[in-house]
């Protein structure tokens, strides 16, 4: 059942580059290089007109949700806020009746996801779920949705679940922006054609597997770790620590690599391992002057580059390459060495990987 490999965690990261294909399958006409997402269309207009989209979820869910809000806003220009759905439920949040909510999740049935968007469906708004159990409780909630398609995730770490979640608000993104005729089609163009390449390059990012169970080997005994991103890759760093804290229990902290020096700085010295995700894109000069200020503190840096790059080669102490790829997919290609990581320091402390202690798959209580 674990199709060879030595627990579902493993298993379902190698999975990636086809869950990534079956999210999607059917959903980009590669011929008029567009998108088509049937179930949506129907509320097509009224996304179109939505003063601002929320979204609402938990966990590695919320940090999709980041990542989403950073793709919306860049190509479909709506405004989004991302809610953590038990603090948007409690706080007696100003929904109104031109608003999408978009809840992601993975099981389908996170209670405070549940509550949140009952909530905003009593006040009027439009709900559109993005799950991955099909049938599951907030599919059947929402007014409209896209199925993720990731197929089964059985470990209580979410790794395929994540990435095709992403995958889903890329396709949301450009679907908005297409429908609005905002973007030029050549870069509608240049985003799907890096979208339908995601897989090959995930299996790319497996190649690094074996150096990465180096690195594993090298930081294992820490007591803490931090993970730094900017920019779109910020989500990314939150979402490496949450997979490292949960099935290692070495305590991890992600945070956006500009409000180090208000605070995290403080920790760094050379029992610090520093994970940055330091790919070609838009931050990348910034987050450079960051590798430096904690090296300068003596930190040990693990870096995630662009193939090639020579620069952070240089000042990094483990480098961990990803091919190069359009600013929008380095999300999805920066996470499958930071799950593998986690993974790998996981097994090595002996700790059950599929079933972290105290976590449960879906988190049904309050
Ligand atoms: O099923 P959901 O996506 O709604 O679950 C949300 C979180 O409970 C979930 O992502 C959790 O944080 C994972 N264990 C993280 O790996």
């Amino acid at each position: 059942e674990k199709g060879g490999y030595d627990h579902f965690m493993l298993k379902e990261i190698y999975e990636q580059p086809h869950s990534i294909a079956n999210c999607m399958r059917g959903r980009i006409d590669h011929e008029r290089k567009k998108i088509n997402l049937g179930g949506i269309s129907e509320y097509a207009a009224k996304l179109l007109t939505a003063k601002r989209i929320i979204i609402v979820s938990c966990g590695t869910s919320w940090h999709a949700g980041l990542v989403g809000e950073y793709l919306i806003e860049e190509y479909a220009r709506i405004p989004v806020e991302v809610e953590y759905a038990s603090e948007f439920r409690y706080r007696h949040p100003i929904i109104n009746q031109d608003d999408i909510v978009i809840a992601i999740s993975q099981s389908g049935e996170t209670a405070d996801t549940i509550a949140a968007i009952e909530l905003a469906k009593r006040a009027g708004a439009t709900i559109l779920g993005i799950c991955n159990v099909v049938g599951s409780s907030i599919p059947r909630l929402s007014h409209t949705g896209m199925y993720t398609h990731a197929g089964p995730e059985i470990g209580v770490a979410s790794t395929k679940a994540f990435t095709a979640q992403v995958t889903a608000l890329s396709l949301l993104a450009l679907y908005l922006a297409q429908q609005q005729e905002r973007l030029p089609l050549s870069k509608i163009t240049s985003l799907l054609t890096a979208l339908e390449t995601a897989p090959a390059l995930i299996t790319t990012c497996f190649q690094s597997n074996a150096l990465i169970q180096h690195i594993a080997g090298e930081i294992k005994d820490s007591t803490n770790c931090l993970f730094l991103g900017r920019g779109i890759n910020f989500p990314v760093a939150l979402e490496g620590a949450l997979k490292l804290k949960e099935i290692s229990y070495i305590h991890a902290e992600g945070y956006p690599a500009a409000e180090m020096k208000h605070g995290p700085i403080a920790l760094i010295d050379e029992q610090m391992p520093v994970i940055v995700i330091a790919t070609k894109d838009s931050s990348y000069d910034k987050i450079i002057s960051n590798i430096q200020e904690v090296k300068a503190r003596k930190g040990k840096i693990i870096a995630i580059i662009t193939e090639g790059d020579t620069v952070i080669r240089a000042i990094a102490d483990y480098i961990i390459e990803i091919p190069p790829c359009e600013e929008a997919l380095t999300p999805i290609l920066a996470t499958i060495p930071l799950q593998l990581l986690a993974y790998h320091i996981a097994v090595m402390r002996g700790c059950n990987v599929d079933q972290p202690r105290n976590l449960a798959k879906s988190v049904t209580v309050e």
